[in-house]
């Protein structure tokens, strides 16, 4: 079967998932995004790509970094953008996603980028609207559910590349919260594809989904184990409000089994770079000290990840 996200030629038509994306698309996203750093940073102000476009930003879950960092990429590319807010649409009223996607379509949008708390949402629209004669519209998922979350893993990625350069010798650990991380799966997915030749997942076995191991990674329940020798540490935030029952004793046990600290963090290559998708949580999984020292790339990862989004926009903006 045919990916969703890439039309007959295999260019990206939609941004679903990283799961299944070729090296190439993947490179070439982080490449169209380094001109865009500097527009990032204001160094340069505006671009005219997406000039007369107009990028529906639909949230139907929380956002406070992703939902900004679209809306400044979009604005900064010259497209219209329009906020909806959810919480007070006819959403509430009991209208069904597709018809507001109709309803969308027909005030002429160019692009959807859409967050659901629903596993599938954004490929479900994609679908609707390849059925309904609308598939000049793209789709960019902003994290649906926890299945995937594709800008968070290539701002990730863009960030391994800007500091380590070539992903091919790197050790690579993932901390905490597999279990219910969009965020973790759309980072195994581009690690593995990029060639990175040793993942570790770090977390209790609570927090891991069963067979993690057929996504190609190695499993450490000792975080000093885990740490050794690693290049790249990204952690993940405890999503408790997915959990459902008690995966775990406290907040404070956590902290004291798994917990980033600079005692631990010194187990990792002098030169290590802790990433963070935020919101953080300082105290559960990362201690201020990490969060704040010198290892941290953390706020250049959100500023990355205004350029990435910029080039994802504008690739697909442009094959219209
Ligand atoms: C993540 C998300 O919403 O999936 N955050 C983000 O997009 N920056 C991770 C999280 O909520 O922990």
């Amino acid at each position: 079967m045919r990916n969703p996200q890439l039309n007959a030629q295999g260019e990206l038509q939609h941004l679903l998932t990283t799961e299944g994306l070729p090296r190439e698309i993947l490179t070439a996203i982080l490449d169209t995004a380094e001109p865009f750093t500097e527009v990032a940073e204001r160094e340069v102000k505006k671009l005219p790509l997406l000039r007369g476009k107009s990028v529906f930003n639909l949230f139907f879950e929380n956002s406070t970094r992703t939902r900004t960092t679209f809306e400044i990429a979009a604005k900064r590319l010259s497209a219209d953008v329009i906020n909806l807010n959810i919480n007070t649409s006819s959403a509430t009223k009991g209208e069904s996603l597709l018809d507001t996607v109709d309803n969308l379509a027909a005030m002429q949008a160019d692009m959807f980028v859409v967050r659901h708390a629903s596993s599938g949402a954004p490929h479900l629209i994609a679908e609707h609207l390849a059925n309904t004669g609308k598939d000049h519209i793209r789709v960019i998922n902003a994290g649906d559910g926890r299945h995937a979350h594709p800008t968070q893993g290539l701002l990730d990625m863009y960030t391994i590349r800007h500091y380590k350069r070539d992903f091919t010798g790197l050790t690579v650990a993932i901390v905490g919260d597999v279990l219910h991380s969009r965020v973790a799966r759309s980072q195994i997915h581009a690690l593995t594809t990029l060639g990175v030749p040793e993942i570790r997942v770090i977390a209790p076995k609570t927090l891991l989904p069963s067979c993690v191991e057929r996504l190609g990674v190695r499993v450490c329940y000792d975080i000093h184990e885990g740490l050794r020798g690693v290049d790249v540490v990204m952690m993940l935030r405890l999503q408790n409000e997915r959990m459902q029952g008690a995966l775990l004793a406290s907040p404070q046990e956590y902290f004291k089994s798994f917990g980033l600290t600079p005692e631990r963090m010194a187990l990792a290559k002098p030169d290590a770079i802790v990433m963070h998708p935020g919101p953080m949580n300082r105290g559960v999984e990362i201690d201020s000290a990490v969060a704040d020292g010198p290892h941290a790339v953390i706020l250049p990862q959100v500023t990355f990840g205004i350029a990435v989004r910029m080039a994802v926009m504008s690739m697909l903006g442009g094959a219209k």
